[in-house]
């Protein structure tokens, strides 16, 4: 079978490490024809906007996409053009994985989470206005329906893949309405799965427990901001940002991207480590009914890592992202080698 898939290289490091996670997709043998789009910075260059409506059109047509991080100015510019993808195609979940990999000595070695942050609503609104010179004021805004279906899907995920434990992230003592009503949707959800244990932990809690013993927790649920802070906090847990990868989801479509940046102080360097984006691929492959190949690919990833012979500069090597591409496809075992 052929599958169409769109794909964004981005901009920074993203066009080198979604070259790297194409080459390693198409070493699977598996068929996919890539629709790219520009979207972010090169697309303004070019003319065409932060998100070209024909981007957009891409991936409601052909449902899934790769790709790479996108530049956002700090404070000024353009908004987020990650935000928009997300809210421009409903991609309610944000799903990261965060699994200790082999071969990488971190404080925790048997970390196994995975994050559930709700991808379109609550401060990442982008609801800002000045109320007098001197004053802002940010809106955050939490809706039932949001809080939810986000809560559904977490909990349909964990029954799905086994997971025994959601543990349900807030600040509701100070945010008592907002934080409150995320709350109480996701215990209202809760209540069908009596099988699954549940949790409810504040924030900062979470972000000391998370240091300390990363292992008490199996599958985290939260809104938009603190998902977006603990996602990076677990990727520091598991050596850092050029491993863990990430896919957004929503009724439609699906786009999968690693949870790292553009990187602009490595970018153009041939340095960045591809091994989020390509653990991101997995997924999508995965997502796709290509379970043979995604199991192919982390179990190469797996190797090279373990083996250690072959690394980025994140991860304390010299190699570059050529290198460990090449690597990591001599690696690919057979698919009678592989579980899927
Ligand atoms: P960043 O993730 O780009 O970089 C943080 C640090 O991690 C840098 O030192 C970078 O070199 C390193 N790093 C990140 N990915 C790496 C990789 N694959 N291999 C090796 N080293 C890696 O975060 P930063 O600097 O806060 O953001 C840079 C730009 O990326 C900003 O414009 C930001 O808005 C954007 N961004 C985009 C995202 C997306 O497209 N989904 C997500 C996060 C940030």
């Amino acid at each position: 079978m052929n599958h169409t898939i769109t794909l964004l290289p981005g901009d920074g490091i993203g066009p080198e490490v979604t070259e790297a996670a194409v080459r390693i997709v198409e070493a699977t043998g598996v068929r996919v024809t890539w629709e790219s789009h520009e979207a972010g910075l090169r697309a303004v260059e070019a003319g065409r906007g932060t998100l070209p409506e024909e981007a957009l059109e891409s991936i409601r047509k052909n449902r899934v996409a790769l790709k790479g991080p996108i530049t956002t100015p700090v404070g000024r510019g353009f908004s987020s053009v990650n935000v928009g993808l997300r809210k421009a195609l409903d991609l309610y979940v944000s799903l990261r994985p965060v699994k200790s990999l082999p071969g990488l000595k971190t404080r925790h070695d048997d970390v196994d989470l995975v994050v559930f942050r709700e991808n379109t609503e609550g401060l990442y609104a982008g609801r800002e206005h000045e109320v007098v010179p001197g004053v802002v004021e940010a809106l955050k805004i939490i809706t039932a329906a949001a809080s939810t279906r986000i809560a559904r899907y977490a909990f349909e995920y964990a029954r799905w893949t086994g997971r025994r434990k959601v543990t349900v992230v807030h600040k509701a003592s100070v945010m008592r309405r907002s934080d409150g009503l995320f709350l109480d949707s996701a215990r209202a959800v809760a209540a069908d799965y009596p099988f699954i244990q549940v949790e409810e932990h504040p924030i900062d809690r979470v972000a000391m427990q998370l240091v300390l013993d990363p292992t008490r927790y199996d599958v985290l649920l939260m809104e938009n901001l603190y998902g977006d802070i603990v996602s990076d906090l677990c990727a520091g847990l598991v050596g850092g940002l050029g491993i863990v990868p990430g896919a957004n989801i929503g009724e439609k479509c699906a786009v999968f991207e690693a949870v790292h940046g553009s990187a602009p102080d490595i970018a153009g360097q041939g340095k960045a480590n591809p091994t989020a984006l390509t653990l991101s691929a997995a997924l999508m492959l995965r997502h796709i009914g290509e379970r043979v190949a995604a199991a192919r690919v982390e179990a190469a990833i797996d190797h090279v890592l373990r083996e250690g012979k072959v690394r980025t500069g994140d991860l304390g090597g010299t190699a570059g992202t050529r290198d460990i591409t090449r690597a990591i496809i001599q690696a690919l075992p057979s698919p009678s080698e592989v579980q899927a």
